[in-house]
């Protein structure tokens, strides 16, 4: 098969393969796109926890978005970790001038071990601009609550932030309900003129690592091939459930997902 469409991928490294721009360039091919990057920062991690963490020059990243955009143009981007204000500053500098439409925010904070990725500056400027600029953000659980300093513990609490997101100018918001620890998911899509309660079953395992960061690289991938975006919040939820279900159990710590569930190896190969 050839790529269904292009993306470009905006995020941090993760040493372990789990999360981070490795997840995300793997979850793109695995639904059948092509995948391009821009590295703003390099973790040294494993499924146990964050060892360090270094920013790459913000000026380095404008270029990897522009020179990137400027031969292969991206029907799609998704942003993940963007640790500062002056990152910050560089990827809306950039955004500005390359023009694409369709960007899926996933405002990394906190990391799974409760390690803080982000300084509270970045938060700022992350509420004020970056917002607005994009076509989806998808917090989880503790990223809505500081986004929206609000408390949740509940499906009405999603909402109610959910809301206050709207509020800040976000065109459409996924909550997502990994973090609260009822019997089933919730993740609660929302825009101004609707709502929708996807509910999944919860798989108990503790490899959940890079789920978020799978989650709105399938939204993009989707999105970038025609999907609308309630749609593609559907679809990647479904792929990210599946790809907990079957985790190939590796590490001592918050193992990753199976990004894999989604392809079959053509026999040539085999
Ligand atoms: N145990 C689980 N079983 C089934 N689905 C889950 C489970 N944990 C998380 N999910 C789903 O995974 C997706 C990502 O949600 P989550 O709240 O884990 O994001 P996150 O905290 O940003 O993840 P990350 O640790 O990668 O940053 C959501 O669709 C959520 O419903
Ligand atoms: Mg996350």
């Amino acid at each position: 098969m050839k790529p269904n469409s292009k993306v470009l991928i905006i995020a941090g490294s993760d040493s372990s393969g789990g999360a981070g721009i490795q997840a995300d360039i793997k979850t793109v091919t695995a639904l059948g796109s092509y995948a391009m990057s821009t590295i703003t920062a390099v973790t040294t991690q494993n499924t146990t926890g964050v060892k360090s963490i270094v920013g790459i020059d913000p000026k380095e990243i404008f270029k990897q978005i522009i020179y990137t955009c400027k031969d292969i143009k991206p029907d799609a981007i998704k942003i993940g970790m963007l640790h500062s204000p002056k990152v910050i500053k560089s990827v809306l500098r950039a955004l500005n001038l390359i023009k694409i439409k369709k960007i899926i925010l996933d405002p990394v904070m906190v990391a799974k071990g409760g390690a803080k990725l982000i300084d509270t500056s970045a938060i700022k400027l992350l509420k004020l601009k970056l917002i607005k600029k994009v076509s989806l953000i998808t917090p989880n659980i503790p990223e809505a609550e500081i986004l929206t300093t609000t408390k949740i513990l509940d499906k009405e609490d999603m909402i109610y932030a959910a809301n206050k997101l709207l509020g800040l100018g976000a065109k459409n918001v996924l909550i997502k309900g990994g973090h609260l620890s009822h019997k089933n998911v919730k993740d609660i899509f929302i825009n101004k003129k609707d709502i929708k309660i996807f509910e999944s079953r919860r798989h108990k395992t503790q490899n959940t690592h890079g789920t978020g960061c799978t989650l709105s690289s399938a939204i993009t991938t989707f999105m970038s091939c025609g999907k609308p975006v309630k749609r593609s919040c559907e679809l990647g939820i479904k792929y990210v459930n599946s790809a907990i279900k079957s985790n190939p159990k590796y590490g001592k710590g918050h193992g990753p997902i199976n990004h894999l569930i989604s392809l079959k190896v053509n026999t040539k190969f085999k």
